[in-house]
């Protein structure tokens, strides 16, 4: 059912100057699957994600996209790979100046020479697909928390990728909205093919749209489970996985095992 892998990381290190995050992870995505990166607050998941879409070099290691190298690729190498994903950050919020069309229309001006009419009849496709074609020329500020996340991941889709990164997209949402996002992304990835790369730590939506997943832990700076997450919850040897899978799903999977030192914040 699964495809080949489209994502290879080997070894890979992120470190802040000294600060070492994460060390020697190595992990592979498959093409058309949900794969989520998972863990408690301030583990790790945003700065893989980060070195992932080569936003961030690593310390040491690599990451490839479709058989390509990203780490250390020149310029036109690093461009083309960079077409091929898109992208929805954490604080990843539009435009608040700009409708939801010319937010989505940004990436067509930057990547493409398209006339301008069809950069708009592509933008509106892309808005019709996660059901905000009849908003396209709203603000931002005059959506719901939900819709705007739809929006964004719409403007991720602008280019076609094969691959999107999302990071902790239902961070915010009351259960309901969120519930509906991850409808989303399960019907995008069923129609489109898309494979997805999705940080999170919420439970109820890991449970609903991973096919896999790899959790990271802050203390041994590295990957303590990987697999389908049904199976974690049950099989997994590591009490510590065990008891982040058997939390509560409304329960907050980052006050426990996986403290933020007072000084870093969350
Ligand atoms: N730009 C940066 N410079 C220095 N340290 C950073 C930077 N970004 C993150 N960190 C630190 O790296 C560690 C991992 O942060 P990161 O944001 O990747 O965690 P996270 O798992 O995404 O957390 P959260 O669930 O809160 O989003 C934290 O200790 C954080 O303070
Ligand atoms: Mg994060």
């Amino acid at each position: 059912m699964r495809g080949e892998p489209v994502i290879n990381v080997r070894n890979l290190t992120c470190a802040y100057g000294d600060f070492v995050v994460v060390r020697d992870i190595s992990f592979e995505v498959n093409e058309g699957e949900v794969f989520v990166i998972l863990g408690g607050s301030g583990c790790g998941k945003s700065t893989v994600l980060k070195h992932m879409i080569g936003l961030y070099e690593p310390a040491e290691g690599s990451v490839s996209i479709h058989g390509r190298r990203l780490t250390g690729a020149g310029e036109r190498e690093r461009n083309e790979i960079l077409r091929s994903f898109g992208v929805m950050y954490q604080m990843g919020a539009l435009f608040g100046s700009m409708s939801l069309m010319q937010n989505v229309m940004l990436p067509l001006e930057e990547f493409t020479d398209l006339p301008r009419e069809a950069r708009e009849m592509v933008a509106v496709a892309k808005l019709a697909m996660v059901g905000l074609d009849k908003f396209a020329y709203n603000l931002p500020s005059t959506l719901s928390g939900g819709m705007q996340k739809r929006a964004a991941i719409a403007r991720a889709m602008a280019l076609d990728p094969g691959i999107l990164f999302l990071d902790e997209p239902s961070a915010g949402l009351d259960p309901v909205t969120s519930a509906e996002l991850d409808e989303l992304i399960r019907s995008l990835s069923r129609n489109l093919g898309i494979t997805f790369v999705i940080v999170s730590h919420e439970l109820a939506s890991i449970y609903s749209i991973a096919d896999r997943v790899i959790m990271l832990d802050k203390q041994t700076k590295g990957i303590v489970a990987e697999g389908d997450p049904r199976q974690l919850r049950e099989g997994s040897a590591s009490e510590t996985v065990r008891s982040f899978f058997n939390r509560e799903p409304a329960h907050h999977a980052d006050d426990g095992h996986c403290p933020v030192p007072a000084e870093e914040g969350a």
